[in-house]
């Protein structure tokens, strides 16, 4: 068990090349009908992610950046108006709250890393419009507090869902809770294409109409443009690429989980660490496992041992919450995530992985703790 070898943090090449021989086949397909833009294979995609969301509507997007823009833009947000975020998350939640013209307001996570619904009245104004959380992780939040403190106050829920695409709480699957959610298809995503790629997902049918028309240049029906709009669609071939893989999406959840499984079943005793709680051991939630994110003491040297190891580990965003990125003024003083940005690591968790990998790389951290 745990036999010497490379096992980097995700590998892109990988991800082509084990399916090479479908994706060819696609390509070619897709290249031969002339179907590069707005063409079935996108529709399929988005009429079979809102169905398995629970939702009306999906609609595809260039990445899921654009698309929580959209949805704040359809919903009215604007100069003036404040959205609470969880300051655990990509630069891109606040970045879209900034490009439609709002204040990013940024809150603290709680032990399960998530947006804390005890964080959200504090930082509640008369210029608040909507509560982001964020689905981090392949988690969804505990939605209920934060549906309560929505409710309370008439705010939106509008969800960053980017990496939770079928992950569930109290079987509501994450991107279906509010106004609209979204999903970001970047390479290393759960359903990664071969580039960029994003789609909103929402059940209600003003913020749909507005969102296919927002991304392709305010148009309507017809040619004519309705308003002013972008250039942001989900380019029909990797729309393509995402349906075949969709296929069997089942699988590829089933294959993060047993492989959060074998993780939790391998460390769990070694003392320095804290592990996401395990596959079925929360009734309220399923999770999907984009990430595998611990907590460890000395979290600076395992990485070291890791590295020396050949295991690729990464702290997310860089090793920085957003709002210590001091360039974008959105300072906040904010112990839990900080604490947590001091402890937390991901360990290697995708589809590219044998069981001898994940084997490696727990015996490896296993053998730093001297366990
Ligand atoms: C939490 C979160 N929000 C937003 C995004 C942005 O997604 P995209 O790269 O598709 O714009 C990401 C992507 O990494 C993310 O992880």
């Amino acid at each position: 068990m745990g036999t010497a070898r490379s096992v980097p943090f995700f590998r892109y090449q990988q991800a082509f090349t084990m399916h090479e021989e479908a994706y060819t086949r696609i390509f070619q397909d897709v290249m031969r009908r002339g179907a590069f833009i707005m063409q079935k294979d996108l529709e399929e995609l988005e009429q079979a992610i809102a169905s398995y969301v629970g939702v009306g509507h999906g609609v595809g997007v260039g990445n899921a950046t654009d698309a929580l823009e959209i949805i704040l833009q359809a919903k009215g947000i604007g100069p003036g108006d404040e959205v609470v975020f969880p300051s655990h998350t990509m630069v891109a939640t606040p970045g879209a709250v900034v490009a439609v013209g709002a204040t990013p307001v940024p809150v603290d996570c709680g032990p399960d890393h998530l947006m804390d619904p005890a964080a959200l009245e504090p930082a509640i104004t008369g210029r608040t419009k909507a509560i982001c959380p964020v689905q981090l992780n392949g988690r969804t939040c505990a939605m209920d507090a934060i549906a309560e403190v929505a409710d309370k106050h008439g705010l939106m829920i509008i969800e960053d869902s980017a990496q939770a695409l079928g992950s569930k709480y109290k079987g509501r699957m994450a991107g279906s809770f509010g106004a609209g959610g979204m999903f970001s298809f970047y390479p290393a995503k759960i359903l990664g294409c071969m580039g960029d790629g994003g789609m909103i997902v929402t059940d209600d049918d003003d913020v749909a109409h507005l969102a296919f028309s927002l991304r392709d240049h305010g148009r309507g029906e017809t040619t004519d443009a309705e308003r002013w709009g972008r250039n942001s669609r989900l380019d029909n071939l990797q729309a393509a690429f995402l349906l075949w893989q969709f296929q069997d999406y089942q699988g590829i959840i089933d294959r993060r989980r047993a492989m959060a499984t074998m993780y939790d079943e391998l460390l769990r005793d070694v003392p320095e660490l804290v592990l996401p709680p395990p596959p079925g051991s929360d009734p309220d939630h399923y999770d999907v496992f984009q990430n595998y994110e611990i907590e460890t003491e000395r979290r600076d040297e395992l990485q070291a041992f890791l590295r020396e190891n050949e295991v690729g580990t990464l702290i997310q965003w860089g090793g920085k919450p957003v709002h210590h990125f001091t360039a974008l003024g959105l300072d906040a003083s904010l112990p839990g995530t900080d604490r947590l940005f001091e402890r937390s690591l991901m360990l290697p968790m995708n589809l590219t992985l044998a069981d001898d990998d994940v084997e490696y790389v727990a015996a490896t951290v296993r053998r730093f703790y001297g366990a």
